[in-house]
């Protein structure tokens, strides 16, 4: 018998109307001056397997320093969390980090799994079920990116959001700020927030982590070309596309793209018959951004969208953040 989870599953990509939506935005994204394709398309199944290889890979610091962070200061953050939480994993994937969470004896009551790769957050919180059977678990396959849809019945005290391996960088920090009130506005004064930071460093470490020499990074970067093939009925040729990955100072961020080797087009069904997007040697698709921070520059966005109380932890080679931060506890909540 499957381990008990209870599923809710608000994105189902092969619904016709969810893959009519997502052909459409797929479709707008290329046809752009500027060519983009959204990152949720980094992760379907072979993207969320690609990306958890990404995490073991030498030049890849972010997940193994934000692990030792967490082992460094394991009672520091239990005293944050406290006792009888709901702990809100957003973009779950294998459920490792909550996993070595539970193992290292940090145990919330109820585990709340979020992930837009549905089928991979069903199979890997299944197996999380079957090594902790005590805490409850709730499995919610979702672009929490988009909307936080959240079971009406989840108590909202004590609601701990767990936000760990620094993809708040993904957004802008504009964006950011408004997710992170978002997240504010979803829990009550006994909740809190703890999310993972990359820091500004070495341009040289930055580029390496995102550009590794084993070439994982570019095949989870090419790989979007494959699901949108599949997806779209497109025939991008894999081969002509190449990773670039590079640190913008002036903007803090590593930005990355699929470059373009040669002259080539690619051409998809739609309701006039097709629509073709030709692109010149060079050319490049805008795959993802990932916002790099100062301490200082997180703190004052955590405390722009509302939180208050806010500790953080780092290595000591001052590489990756911790911030574990709490809505205000006394004032009146921002209606919603
Ligand atoms: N959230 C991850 C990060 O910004 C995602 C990521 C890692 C990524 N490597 C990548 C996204 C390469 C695109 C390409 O660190």
């Amino acid at each position: 018998m499957p381990p008990q989870i209870r599923l809710h599953q608000i994105l189902d990509w092969d619904s016709p109307q969810q893959n009519a939506h997502l052909r459409q935005e797929l479709a707008a994204g290329l046809l752009q001056p500027q060519a983009h394709i959204a990152p949720k398309f980094f992760y379907d199944k072979l993207g969320s397997r690609l990306f958890a290889a990404i995490t073991e890979l030498p030049e890849y610091y972010p997940t193994r320093t934000e692990a030792a962070i967490f082992a460094e200061h394991l009672p520091a953050i239990r005293q944050a969390l406290g006792e009888d939480f709901t702990l809100i994993d957003l973009g779950c994937g294998s459920c490792g980090k909550a996993g070595n969470f539970f193992h290292a004896g940090v145990l919330p009551s109820r585990y709340v799994a979020i992930d837009i790769s549905v089928d991979f957050m069903r199979d890997s919180l299944q197996q999380l079920k079957r090594e902790l059977p005590p805490i409850e678990m709730i499995g919610i396959g979702a672009d929490f990116t988009h909307e936080l849809d959240l079971p009406d019945d989840l108590a909202s005290e004590r609601r701990m959001f767990f936000y760990p391996g620094s993809s708040i960088g993904n957004f802008s920090p504009q964006d950011a700020g408004k997710f992170l009130q978002r997240l504010a506005d979803n829990m009550d004064a006994s909740g809190g927030l703890l999310i993972g930071v990359d820091l500004i460093k070495d341009h040289a470490l930055l580029e390496a982590a995102y550009d590794d020499s084993l070439g994982v990074t570019a095949a989870f970067n090419r790989n979007l070309l494959r699901h949108v093939n599949a997806r779209l009925d497109a025939d991008f040729d894999i081969g002509d596309w190449q990773h670039v990955a590079f640190y913008n100072a002036g903007e803090t961020r590593i930005e990355m793209y699929l470059e373009a080797r040669r002259a080539v087009s690619a051409s998809w069904p739609d309701a006039a018959g097709r629509s073709v997007r030709r692109f010149a040697a060079g050319e490049r698709i805008h795959t993802e951004n990932s916002y790099k921070y100062s301490p200082e520059r997180f703190t004052a966005l955590l405390a722009s969208a509302g939180f208050a109380n806010i500790q953080l932890w780092t290595d000591p080679r001052g590489w990756f953040a911790l911030f574990f931060a709490r809505p205000p506890q006394q004032e009146f909540k921002r209606p919603l």
